[in-house]
């Protein structure tokens, strides 16, 4: 049944589209210092958008890193207070080739609008922006209160967010955090997300000879660097897909026989699965364990990139002089990124054979959280989602991170509704990220069905 508010979003869907072209064509690449000043107009473009959607205050939120952009719409105290967090830095494009329209020249092909950050994040914080406007625009007023705080590091780390909640924790105060930056469980079964993986990154360098050798004259009578990296990462897990790190999964907490229940109960389609995952040709993983567990309730250790030595044409006979390695391991409630990291870094100095040398850095990684899915706010977000999507959603984890989310737990002592609309097969962080554009449509609804609904729910209020 359509609403006032879903009759203002259809009728506005194309222009909601075009907005949402134009904030993709910013390459707002975090992890890329050539790319600062993008980042910057990124955030200077959101901070525009938010004051054309009505909200009132808004302010560029300076880091030690990349700018945020606070933003807050104030209707009346006795009323609920949701933030919403999102985030409009993007990853890396490469590799461009791969790419069937370039990253930052958006195209709709089908339905479906292609760029870099179409769904992770530009298109999921532009569904808040435009169900703010829905309601000012058809309402002259919103149900609730609303601030907004969107980062501009989630992507490389948000290194500097604790900082920044600390500093302006009077602001971001609120009822509840809402962030979309999720995905639903498949096209046609809506979800709500209750958990996330936290990260640790451990990068590895390996050198041995001063320069690249002839591997004629000096090669099999000095160690190989990249061969000592390979042997090193191949001792990281063993034939059953364990970690073999010590006590890596000795902080672990183990999902609850409920809560496996509950995963076993989802319609997994493994075939649907391998197609997501680029047509890969199997699961694989740690034994005993199924793939949603794999992926939600058990700590993983992944190789990111490995590289050294000669890799163009032909061959050239050489023993490279260093290898080099990024590794991040996703995290599960109990683990901690800072003990995990070391831990890692520990095993591989450990594993270095003699004749080459092994450093280990750490980089900014995140925890784990669990958010209670008995909060109202959850249940007015299920009532959302039916709404725009037809049908009450399930309850999922996820294997991603969002260190944000754990951030406003910690030290705001808030509780976060993970309401995403993305599909499985988005391919983000990959070439040709897409957005389908009806999952864009619907989830303005939902967010602007969730203010309604948030507006309305007891017990929403810390104070109630
Ligand atoms: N939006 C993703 C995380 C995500 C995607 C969660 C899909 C659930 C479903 C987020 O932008 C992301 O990519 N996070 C990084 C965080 C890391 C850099 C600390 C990640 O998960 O790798
Ligand atoms: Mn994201
Ligand atoms: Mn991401």
């Amino acid at each position: 049944m359509d609403t006032d508010l879903d009759a203002y979003c259809r009728e506005h869907q194309q222009r909601f589209v075009a907005e949402l072209i134009e904030a993709c064509r910013i390459p707002s690449i975090s992890a890329d210092p050539a790319h600062a000043v993008d980042v910057a107009r990124s955030a200077a473009h959101i901070a525009a958008a938010a004051r054309d959607a009505g909200f009132t205050t808004v302010d560029i939120l300076e880091t030690g890193g990349h700018p945020a952009v606070f933003a807050e719409r104030v209707v009346d105290a006795d009323l609920p207070t949701a933030l919403i967090y999102g985030h409009h830095d993007v990853q890396p494009a490469d590799p461009l080739e791969l790419w069937e329209s370039p990253p930052f020249e958006p195209e709709v092909r089908d339905g479906i609008l292609y760029a870099r950050g179409a769904v992770d994040d530009k298109g999921q914080v532009w569904m808040h922006l435009k169900a703010v406007e829905a309601h000012l625009r058809t309402r002259g007023e919103l149900p609730l209160n609303v601030r907004m705080i969107i980062e501009g590091e989630e992507e490389s780390g948000s290194a500097h967010f604790d900082a920044l909640v600390e500093r302006e924790a009077d602001r971001l105060r609120a009822d509840v955090a809402v962030v979309s930056d999720t995905e639903i469980f498949a096209k046609g079964v809506p979800s709500l997300c209750t958990g996330l993986r936290g990260l640790a990154a451990i990068d590895v360098d390996v050198t041995g000879p001063a320069r690249d050798l002839h591997s004629g004259l000096f090669g099999g009578a000095v160690v190989n660097p990249a061969t000592a990296l390979a042997r090193i990462i191949a001792s990281l897990h063993d034939d059953d897909g364990r970690v073999t790190v010590p006590g890596f999964y000795d902080a672990v907490n183990p999902p609850s026989a409920e809560d496996r229940a509950g995963f076993a109960a989802l319609p997994f389609d493994e075939a649907t699965f391998l197609v997501a995952a680029g047509g890969a040709p199997a699961t694989a993983g740690e034994a005993g364990w199924t793939t949603l567990e794999r992926l939600w309730v058990r700590p993983t250790l992944e190789v990111n990139g490995i590289w050294g030595g000669y890799s163009g044409p032909g061959s050239k006979t050489i023993v490279p002089a260093h290898a080099h390695a990024k590794i991040t391991c996703r995290l599960v409630p109990g683990q901690m990124p800072g003990a995990v990291a070391h831990q890692v870094a520990t095993a591989i100095r450990g594993a270095a054979p003699p004749g080459v040398h092994v450093t280990t850095t750490v980089n900014a990684g995140g925890r784990p959280v669990i958010t209670p899915s008995d909060h109202p706010a959850v249940r007015a977000a299920a009532r959302a989602m039916e709404h725009g999507f037809g049908r009450a959603p399930v309850l999922t984890r996820s294997g991603g991170s969002i260190p944000a989310v754990e951030s406003f737990a910690r030290l705001l002592g808030m509780t976060t509704i993970m309401v995403g609309c993305g599909l499985p097969d988005d391919n983000i962080h990959a070439p040709n990220e897409h957005f389908d554009l009806d999952q864009y449509a619907r989830g303005v609804r939902v967010i602007a069905r969730l203010w309604d609904e948030l507006a309305v729910s007891r017990g929403i209020m810390h104070d109630q």
